[in-house]
């Protein structure tokens, strides 16, 4: 099979299109397509500490078809879709023709999605949905007030628009591209946020203004949102595109019962991820979601990896592994 490799060099490492074997595991995947996340991108270009063990297939996602298994949980010819679970980690990915692959790293392809939806979603979509569930959990009820999205135009931030607007709430983009107001539009925003709005040094407490939101971006972004967020509103808190600190104060917590709630992707149990991936097929409208993404080949993953790195991917890019 050919496969994206990052082998171990003296300083770094070194990322090609190899011939190789899959590894040992439970099921063995004819992988269709993967795609390409942000930390799939830091990976790619050895820009971020992602891969734990050389040498490594990279690639987070993986959508195929079973060709044989040693678990009872999956047979040949069933469709399956892997997320994270150390997946060009700690586990070889999703950036090959085939892949070896643990059963529990695996739930089935939901009926009503083909294998390049469930990538047109991957984890980003699927981070997304962490994110909206987390608001659900919380008891955040759609109302007058807009829920923020940070990082609209990105894989997390497109997917985010649409599962809130879907979901009722009034949607605001927060963005470094406001001139793409119709791509936000059509996901279902009902204002444009520009970047510069929430990416500056707030104060402790500001005038209550958003219900809360899907943060995707961190530093000031992050901190300005949650000193906005009105009493006992929520900010799921997914990404740091835009910075990993957070500097801020107790006050939006302890005078407006405002949550910040955490959402990692990497270790979600099966179950939530059945539940997110039923939710994911029913909620996402499949022409907006064909909209935002488009397949490219892996054999132009370094040059796709460094425009995402650099902001200028619009929506989700689906990776055939097959080209
Ligand atoms: N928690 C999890 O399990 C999980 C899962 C997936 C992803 N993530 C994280 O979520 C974030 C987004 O991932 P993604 O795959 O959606 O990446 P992406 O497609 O590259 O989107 C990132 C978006 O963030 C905005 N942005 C980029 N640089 C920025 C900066 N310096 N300041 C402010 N905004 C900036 C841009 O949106 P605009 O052009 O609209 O401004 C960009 O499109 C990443 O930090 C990623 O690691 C976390």
């Amino acid at each position: 099979m050919k496969a994206l490799l990052a082998k171990k060099q003296d300083k770094g490492y070194k990322v090609s299109l190899e011939e190789t074997e899959p590894q040992s595991g439970e099921v063995l995947v004819d992988i269709a397509y993967s795609s390409l996340n942000y930390k799939d991108a830091l990976a790619v270009t050895a820009k971020g500490r992602i891969i734990r063990t050389f040498p490594m297939v990279i690639g987070i996602d993986l959508a195929g078809t079973v060709i044989e298994s040693s678990s009872d949980e999956f047979r040949k010819g069933d469709k399956v879709i892997g997320l994270a679970q150390g997946l060009g980690e700690t586990e070889w990915g999703g950036y090959a023709q085939q892949q070896r692959v643990l059963a529990k790293t695996l739930v089935p392809l939901p009926a009503s999605l083909s294998l390049e939806d469930a990538m047109r979603i991957g984890t980003a979509g699927f981070t997304a949905m962490l994110s909206v569930m987390a608001l659900d959990a919380y008891g955040l009820e759609p109302s007058e007030r807009e829920v923020v999205v940070t990082g609209a135009a990105g894989g997390v931030g497109s997917l985010a628009v649409m599962l809130l607007a879907r979901r009722g709430h009034r949607v605001a983009a927060s963005t470094g591209r406001p001139e793409l107001e119709e791509y936000f539009r059509n996901l279902g925003a009902s204002s444009i946020l520009p970047r510069a709005e929430l990416a500056r040094k707030p104060s402790p407490l500001e005038s209550e203004r958003f219900l809360g939101g899907i943060d995707t971006v961190g530093g000031d972004t992050l901190a300005t949102l949650f000193a906005q967020t009105v009493y006992e509103g929520a900010i799921a808190c997914c990404g740091m595109a835009g910075g990993h600190e957070l500097n801020t104060t107790v006050w939006p917590l302890i005078l407006r019962n405002v949550a910040l709630l955490g959402i990692s992707s990497i270790h979600t149990s099966k179950e939530k991820r059945k539940e997110a991936w039923s939710r994911l097929a029913a909620e996402v409208p499949r022409d907006r979601l064909e909209a935002i993404s488009r397949t490219e080949p892996l054999s132009n993953i370094v040059a796709l990896s460094e425009e995402l790195l650099a902001g200028k991917v619009l929506g989700r890019i689906v990776i055939d592994v097959n080209r």
